[in-house]
């Protein structure tokens, strides 16, 4: 029987978002008298298993982070920390002739998603780099580099916001 109700309140929780066991869920229910025993069992099981599906999700997802978000809100969530300074809303405000509209993208030849990888991970003129080998120093951010396939989530997320002129990427959540 126990077997049983636990692989239950495994697969249960397992499918909630991480966010759902916070502290107000496990606080707010004080043992009380009337609880099922059982419940109370699961219920005091529910954050150690979280914990582990937590500390184990980086062996099958991204991390934990921005595991749940779709490719999309990644990308948008990465331009918001890395290109955003410079690149806001698709502009550029070091080199206005560089924007990241498609105009500018097609003029400068970069508007492929392999070249906007490329500049991304070594950088250009006065844009630094950000791939995690990016080399010469100089030409590289002195901020945290980006990994291979974070830089392919900007990369198609540039492009994609491109081709629609660049709506406000506000709504995506992260
Ligand atoms: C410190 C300011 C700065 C940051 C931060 C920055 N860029 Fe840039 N970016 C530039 C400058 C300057 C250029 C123009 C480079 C040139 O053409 O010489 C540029 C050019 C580009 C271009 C080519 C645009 C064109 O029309 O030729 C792309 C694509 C681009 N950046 C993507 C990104 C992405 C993605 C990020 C975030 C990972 C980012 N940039 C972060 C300054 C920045």
């Amino acid at each position: 029987m126990l077997p049983l109700s636990v692989t239950f309140g495994f697969r249960n929780f397992s499918s909630l978002p991480v966010k759902s066991v916070d502290k107000e869920y496990v606080e707010e229910r004080s043992p009380v008298a009337e609880t099922p025993k059982q419940i109370k069992f699961l219920k005091s099981l529910a954050p150690p298993l979280m914990a582990a599906l937590v500390a184990l999700s980086p062996l099958c997802n991204p991390p934990a982070s921005l595991g749940q978000l779709t490719d999309v809100q990644r990308g948008a969530t990465l331009f918001r920390r890395a290109c955003i300074g410079c690149h806001d809303g698709g502009g550029n405000i070091i080199q206005p002739g560089a924007t990241l509209f498609l105009q500018d993208l097609q003029r400068n030849d970069v508007d492929k998603e392999e070249e906007l990888y490329k500049i991304t991970y070594y950088g250009k003129g006065r844009m630094p780099g950000f791939g995690e080998n990016c080399t010469p120093r100089g030409q590289c951010t002195f901020g945290p580099r980006l990994q291979d396939e974070e830089i392919k989530l900007l990369a198609e997320f540039v492009k994609l916001q491109a081709d629609q002129g660049w709506p406000s990427i506000e709504s995506y959540g992260d």
